[in-house]
């Protein structure tokens, strides 16, 4: 523990119920090409201190979604209900929202460059949310010299007055984590908090956010593209595709036993439709499709081995196959799921 937790005052309701619970989430914009739906229909809950993955590759939704919850997203309609802890965020004066973040939801933005403030130093933003708690100069320095420690920076006394452009990327992301943690807040949202790292700072700067947030007993969100390393962090994983979930399901069901050919295609095995063989096949034709050029019917359909005509045609709902066990939006995840008996 990093210090004593200081209860939210912001958001205090919450009888027992999840501790976030995402509603019909719609987001769009609006643009010189049109209207663009970015989040279509999200749906998903988290319970206090559970970790869920959001898996897609570019383009799908993923920060645009995680953006709305932060309530930081500008120009965007948003409707459907963020429920916080019993409270629809959406809802919320900006006075209350500003306070709940770093409070009690805190973001890992995906570009920590960006993120950070370049005149202002490691050390002072780091122990912003201290500030703002009112928690005393002095006592607040130390929480940030433990933290910057405990994130792996060396010799933090000195990185303390240090300014963004003189950490490395990996550090950046460092100091990013321990800016979301000291507050030790209920649910932390990372988006794609390693992408701009090269594979070994990577794997360490995971590890070292899943031991913390595990210490904290925080909630998580983790925003991914990068399905394999939802493996032995997320409890259930969420696949988006072009703005919608397109399946969900407990980890191990999703990486065993999927039965969306998209998550297929993410996992660089398409299992075949005929024979008895199942054939590993590597990525997914084609690029996503852009927000202003969604197809009808599944917007996955061109990309995809399996399409019929049904495809193109008619959307396929979230839903949970006659055979199956988890939510999949596909018209053939009734055979796919047949099909995982024989993989
Ligand atoms: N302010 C905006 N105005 C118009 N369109 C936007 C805006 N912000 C995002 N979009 C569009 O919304 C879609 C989803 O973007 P988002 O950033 O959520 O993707 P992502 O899944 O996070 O991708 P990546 O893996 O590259 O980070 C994209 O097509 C993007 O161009
Ligand atoms: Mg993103």
């Amino acid at each position: 523990m990093i210090g004593n937790k200081i209860e939210s005052k912001v958001a205090p309701t919450h009888a027992g119920g999840p501790l976030l619970e995402v509603k019909n989430l719609k987001v769009s914009f609006e643009t010189v090409n049109g209207r663009v739906l970015a989040v279509n229909d999200l749906n998903f809950s988290v319970q206090t201190g559970q970790r869920i993955g959001i898996v897609g590759e570019s383009g799908s939704g993923k920060s645009v979604a995680a953006q709305a919850l932060m309530g930081i997203l500008r120009g965007a309609d948003i409707s459907g209900e963020i429920i916080f802890r019993g409270t629809n965020l959406l809802e919320l004066e900006e006075d209350h929202y500003r306070k709940l973040r770093g409070w009690d939801i805190s973001y890992v933005f995906q570009d920590p460059l960006s993120a950070l403030d370049p005149i202002r130093t490691i050390g002072d933003q780091v122990s912003q949310v201290l500030r703002l708690r009112n928690v005393k100069a002095a006592e607040a320095k130390n929480k940030t010299l433990e933290i910057l420690d405990r994130v792996g920076i060396k010799d933090p006394q000195r990185r303390y007055n240090d300014y963004p452009h003189q950490f490395s990327g990996g550090m950046r992301q460092r100091a990013m984590i321990a800016m979301a943690l000291i507050g030790e807040p209920s649910l932390v949202i990372a988006d794609e908090p390693t992408t701009s790292l090269d594979v070994r700072v990577q794997a360490q700067v995971i590890d070292l956010f899943n031991k913390l947030t595990e210490e904290q007993g925080t909630a998580v969100i983790f925003i991914t593209h990068d399905l394999s390393i939802m493996a032995g962090f997320a409890e259930d994983v969420y696949v988006m595709y072009a703005g919608n979930i397109v399946e969900s399901a407990k980890t191990d069901e999703i990486y065993y036993r999927s039965i969306h050919p998209y998550t297929l295609g993410l996992l660089g095995s398409i299992p075949r439709i005929r024979g008895p063989v199942l054939k590993s096949l590597t990525a997914i034709k084609g690029k996503p499709p852009a927000p202003t050029d969604i197809p009808p019917g599944c917007p996955f359909h061109p990309r995809c081995t399996y399409a019929s005509s049904e495809c193109a045609e008619l959307k396929p709902t979230l839903q949970i196959p006659k055979s199956g066990n988890h939510l999949s939006a596909c018209h053939h995840s009734e055979l796919l799921s047949q099909k995982n008996g024989s993989r």
